[in-house]
């Protein structure tokens, strides 16, 4: 066992891939920290306030070995990785062999046995420094499908710890998932937690199917049983609970943005700038394949086409937030995108009104609020999402009651946010007219619905989220070894 040194310890660690701080080394050298993007530091941000915590994560840059630092009150811990460890364990294992096998294969893995063994190396890496800073009896949080080796690797260190583990991503049926040469290391990983989340019960299902099926583990309800090999780490008798927990998001603080003066005079001003059209349909993404964005493109497009919609009447802003551009699945991406627009604004636009908007850009809070505000429909069309915020963020900005959502029933958000108008992102022509409905439906209805599903989020919140998620931990089943 690793104790706790003599340096600063924790009773409460966050790993996750990412710190929420980036390192960002501007054109003259000189160097920053900025907020990481996405939805995790966020939803974190809540949990962390108020308790004597830690995170361990990387800084987003190769090589970079900064000594720990405070920042709004929490320990960060940057883990060095080198630019082939980006490469073979962020680049390649976690972004090429499980984020499109997790996403239903919609572009096929990649099973490279040399990027396995720099996810077996880091994950190692993340371990050491979570048994490095953890108190004793600490409560562990560890994030995502980049760490799922971490629970077993740090139970053989700290046995003492509680240690959970949560998947922001879809976990995929064994049919899938068995294709992973590595499938009964990443399960026995796992199984070192004492508590595994999941954004859908579907999700926790297929887990604990893959757990039976492949490991000939036993479960019964929410609890796994399984006893490991005696020379794998997390070996012995363990019984490891799971469940449905879906994330949300910070519903008042998104609320409390979108109804400022400067948020709603930016909306307006935006809709201002697109010529003042009767309807504004709005797409907001992280330039990623599993978001559907060339199925949304190719409706649109026939939309124009078949005079659904015309400019300047009618237009479409689309979002895409640059992601993960050195994967070539997500620079081809970017160019079927770029293509696809420059075909529907060559045969649709007219002088002074573009059928279609596109900002290859990520934007501040403000400004996303402003453009959710500005939109008559936002279109949240994924092939296959874990949950998907910006369709409850969405949500928590239409304090007028207005806007309508439409949601692919292939999100996680689709089995809360009911009254969206639900579609299958695969079916154009089903797509077609459920944005066509989607424009078309009375206010008096519409506002019925985006009401219900603000009651639905702000009911379920990022905070009862943490909650829940934390409770679940303490409860787990088998208690922690104190020694
Ligand atoms: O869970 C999905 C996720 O890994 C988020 O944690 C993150 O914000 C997003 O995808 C973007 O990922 P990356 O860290 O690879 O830019």
């Amino acid at each position: 066992m690793v104790l706790a040194s003599a340096r600063r310890t924790f009773d409460f660690v966050v790993a996750a891939n990412r710190l929420p701080v980036d390192r960002v080394v501007d054109d003259d050298g000189t160097t920053r920290w900025q907020a990481s993007p996405g939805g995790l530091v966020t939803a974190m941000d809540s949990v962390m306030q108020g308790r004597r915590a830690a995170w361990v994560g990387w800084a987003g840059v190769p090589d970079e070995d900064v000594r720990p630092f405070d920042r709004d009150g929490v320990r960060l811990h940057p883990v060095v990785l080198t630019a082939e460890e980006i490469q073979d364990y962020y680049e390649g294992f976690s972004n090429e062999t499980l984020w499109p096998l997790y996403h239903d294969v919609i572009v096929p893995p990649r099973y490279r046995r040399r990027w396995w063994a720099a996810y077996r190396e880091v994950n190692a890496r993340f371990a050491e420094c979570v048994a490095q800073v953890a108190a004793r009896g600490a409560v562990v949080w560890i994030h995502d499908y980049q760490l799922q080796l971490v629970p077993s690797m740090l139970r053989e260190l700290r046995p003492d710890l509680r240690i959970g583990w949560f998947n922001h991503i879809p976990f995929p049926p064994v049919e899938l998932f068995g294709q992973l040469p590595w499938r009964d290391s990443v399960l026995r990983g796992l199984l070192g937690a004492d508590f595994l989340g999941f954004q859908r019960r579907n999700d926790a299902a297929n887990f604990a199917r893959a757990c039976q099926q492949l490991l000939g583990a036993h479960t019964s309800g929410d609890v796994v049983s399984w006893v490991g090999d005696e020379d794998e780490p997390g070996s012995g008798e363990r019984r490891v609970r799971m469940a449905a927990v879906p994330i949300s998001i910070d519903f008042t603080t998104v609320d409390e943005l979108a109804r400022t003066p400067g948020v709603r005079r930016r909306a307006q001003e935006i809709r201002a700038s697109l010529g003042n059209p009767r309807t504004v349909l709005l797409g907001i993404d992280r330039l990623d394949y599993t978001k559907g964005i060339r199925h949304r493109l190719r409706a649109i497009s026939e939309m124009f086409a078949d005079g659904d919609i015309a400019t300047p009447e009618v237009t479409l802003l689309q979002v895409a937030t640059p992601s993960r551009e050195r994967v070539s699945a997500y620079r081809e991406l970017r160019s079927q995108v770029d293509g696809q627009v420059g075909r529907i604004n060559g045969d649709h636009s007219t002088i002074g009104a573009s059928a279609v908007h596109y900002l290859h850009h990520s934007y501040p809070k403000e400004e996303m609020a402003a453009l959710f505000l500005a939109a008559d429909v936002l279109l949240v069309t994924p092939l296959r999402d874990g949950m998907n915020l910006v369709a409850k963020e969405y949500v928590a900005s239409r304090w007028d009651g207005g806007g309508a959502l439409v949601l692919s029933e292939f999100t996680g958000a689709a089995h809360e946010l009911t009254q969206a108008f639900q579609c299958n992102p695969h079916d154009i022509v089903g797509l077609k007219q459920t944005i066509v409905a989607a424009m078309s439906e009375d206010a008096a209805s519409r506002r019925k619905r985006m009401l219900g599903m603000r009651r639905r989020v702000r009911t379920h919140d990022v905070h009862a989220w943490a909650r829940r998620y934390l409770a679940a931990l303490e409860a787990a089943p088998d208690k922690p070894d104190r020694g």
